[in-house]
């Protein structure tokens, strides 16, 4: 029996990294699976990969730019059409500038912004009424740490930790007003996890690897996707049931400073 059995699964950014792993994991566990991406054949060819290999999961790539409230609102009605329902979402499509605090432009700003908590809103406004129809839902947030604290936490991105304390506060706010439909809303807060983003950061900021290992003390000091897919995949099962409003941090020992 698997964890999600039963379930439909809404995975936003799921062609590569963190996302393409939550994916592959939920569908392993019985999850009926939709990941959306701004580049649908990139998505479409991670997923055949894996089908190859397990003919028996559901997973169906679908186009989407989580920044746009009319596609958000295609995404939640097309997975619905298709599966019957829409039990979970995982926001965790995401981008960085790299910008400090002197250095970001408006733009760059608005940019990172919008595509890391914007569409988290308009990603929960697309599918409670799917989840209020079936009288409950999970929707699981992919945070930071630098959406609890900043420094070496965002790689000195200005903008990234911006938005990812603007999620961890809307999550908490979505949160309490949801919790009366039983929709649970909550987020995960991972430090490194090794993905092509983290290898932006280090490119960008070449002396972190060494600061890492000695603020997250806990070897192998990043985490691989799988080990943070684990985290979300909690969140959207039963098993968190009593959860909401929660942060789940995964950081190899970080936050604990
Ligand atoms: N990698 C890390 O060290 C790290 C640390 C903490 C938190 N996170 C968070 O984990 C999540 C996944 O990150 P990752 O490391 O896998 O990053 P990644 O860059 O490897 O993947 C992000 C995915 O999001 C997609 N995406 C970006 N903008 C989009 C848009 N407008 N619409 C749809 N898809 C879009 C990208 O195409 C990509 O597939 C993000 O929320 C990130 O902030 C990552």
């Amino acid at each position: 029996m698997g964890r999600l059995d039963g379930k439909t699964a809404i995975i936003t950014g799921a062609g590569q990294g963190l996302g393409l792993a939550i994916a592959e994991l939920f569908a392993k566990e019985g999850a009926k699976v939709v990941g959306t991406g701004r580049h649908v054949d990139k998505v479409e060819k991670a997923f055949a990969k894996i089908l190859a290999e397990h003919p028996d999961y559901q997973m169906a790539a679908m186009q989407h730019d989580v920044a746009s409230k009319e596609e958000w609102e295609k995404i939640a009605k097309d997975t619905a059409e298709k599966y019957g329902s829409v039990d979970v979402v995982v926001n965790n499509a995401a981008i960085m500038a790299m910008k400090g605090i002197l250095e970001a432009s408006a733009e760059e700003f608005l940019n990172v912004y919008k595509t890391n908590c914007l569409a988290v809103m308009l990603g929960i406004q697309a599918v409670v009424p799917y989840m209020e129809k079936a009288g409950k839902g999970s929707i699981v947030n992919i945070d930071s740490i630098g959406g609890l604290t900043s420094g070496d936490a965002d790689g000195g991105d200005s903008t990234y930790s911006a938005s990812k304390g603007g999620t961890r506060a809307l999550t908490k706010n979505a949160a309490i007003q949801l919790a009366a439909k039983n929709i649970r809303v909550n987020s995960v807060h991972p430090g490194g996890i090794m993905t092509e983003m983290l290898k932006s950061v280090y490119a960008a900021t070449p002396a972190l690897w060494d600061r890492v290992k000695e603020t997250c003390p806990l070897p192998p000091h990043v985490s691989d996707p799988i080990d943070i897919a684990y985290g979300a995949l909690f969140l959207a099962s039963d098993e968190s049931r009593s959860m909401t409003g929660s942060e789940l941090v995964m950081d190899c020992g970080y936050m604990a400073h």
